[in-house]
């Protein structure tokens, strides 16, 4: 047991709650008979100093987290840095994810800053803003709409806030289901959705990891016009594999990374 262990408690109970899709997945793997160790977690945020990825990554700092790597994705006008508990191999890693605002067009910009206007004064700069979900005005379906025109990401925030985006399943502490094919296979069987972007799997053995996710459940979000389905957080599964020292792998690929997010974009049904 680990200082950090305790952070995470909450921050599981609210992204199991409030995804159905998730929670029949974990209950699957444990009927199994698995272990179900996550690889990391990952959040969203804006890069605004009021809730940027270091006002989110505070409470690991604070529990011993180290940051350990950072990433670009240039299309999606994202920047994201890792974060590892060194010493402790089951501790999951932590991956935070922030927008450029100031890439983006004017609508996105005055629309964000309106919203973290809107966030209590306690909360900027917090650490706990981290598990409050949505901390602004109840959203509008036609704000949606525009906003993920532009970022499938922004939409996703301004409608879920700040919570975990998704939890990933660590392959190589899984006893049966111990290959990304046999996960995938299993997935599949239960009738749940692959990401298919950038192939269902994302990288392989010879890049040292390799990820997959499901789609996003969709989930009734009330909106000023009405209830609308719309997708909300996902599960991820990660294997890694030693390199030639011997030593598994401990970072992301961002090309890898860059695919993975779509899992929460809009579909048609
Ligand atoms: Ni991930």
């Amino acid at each position: 047991m680990y200082k950090a262990h305790k952070i995470f408690e909450p921050i599981w109970q609210d992204y199991q709650n409030q995804n159905p899709l998730v929670r029949k997945i974990y209950e699957l793997f444990i009927d199994l008979g698995e272990e179900v160790v996550n690889d990391h977690i990952a959040f969203r945020t804006f890069n605004d100093p009021r809730v940027n990825i270091d006002v989110l990554a505070q409470q690991f700092v604070d529990a011993g987290y180290e940051f350990k790597g950072d990433y670009h994705f240039k299309q999606k006008k994202l920047y994201a840095k890792h974060f590892e508990l060194t010493g402790f191999n089951d501790a999951p890693r932590v991956f935070i994810s922030e927008l450029k605002l100031e890439e983006m067009s004017q609508f996105l910009r005055e629309t964000v800053l309106g919203l973290i206007d809107q966030i209590p004064s306690e909360l900027l700069y917090s650490p706990h803003l981290i598990l409050k979900g949505r901390v602004w005005d109840k959203p509008y379906y036609a704000t949606y709409e525009k906003l993920r025109q532009e970022s499938e990401y922004a939409s996703w925030l301004y409608v879920f806030g700040f919570r975990a985006n998704h939890f990933t399943v660590n392959i190589n502490a899984l006893k049966q289901l111990d290959s990304m094919n046999k996960v995938i296979g299993f997935l599949e069987k239960n009738n749940f959705k692959m990401n298919t972007s950038g192939g269902v799997i994302k990288g392989s053995p010879t890049s040292l990891l390799e990820q997959s996710s499901v789609v996003a459940g969709t989930i009734p979000v009330e909106f000023n016009e009405g209830t609308f389905d719309i997708p909300s957080c996902y599960y991820e599964f990660a294997k890694r594999y030693k390199d030639k020292n011997g030593k598994l792998y401990p970072g992301f690929i961002a090309k890898s990374a860059d695919s993975i997010f779509e899992s929460t974009n809009y579909r048609k049904n």
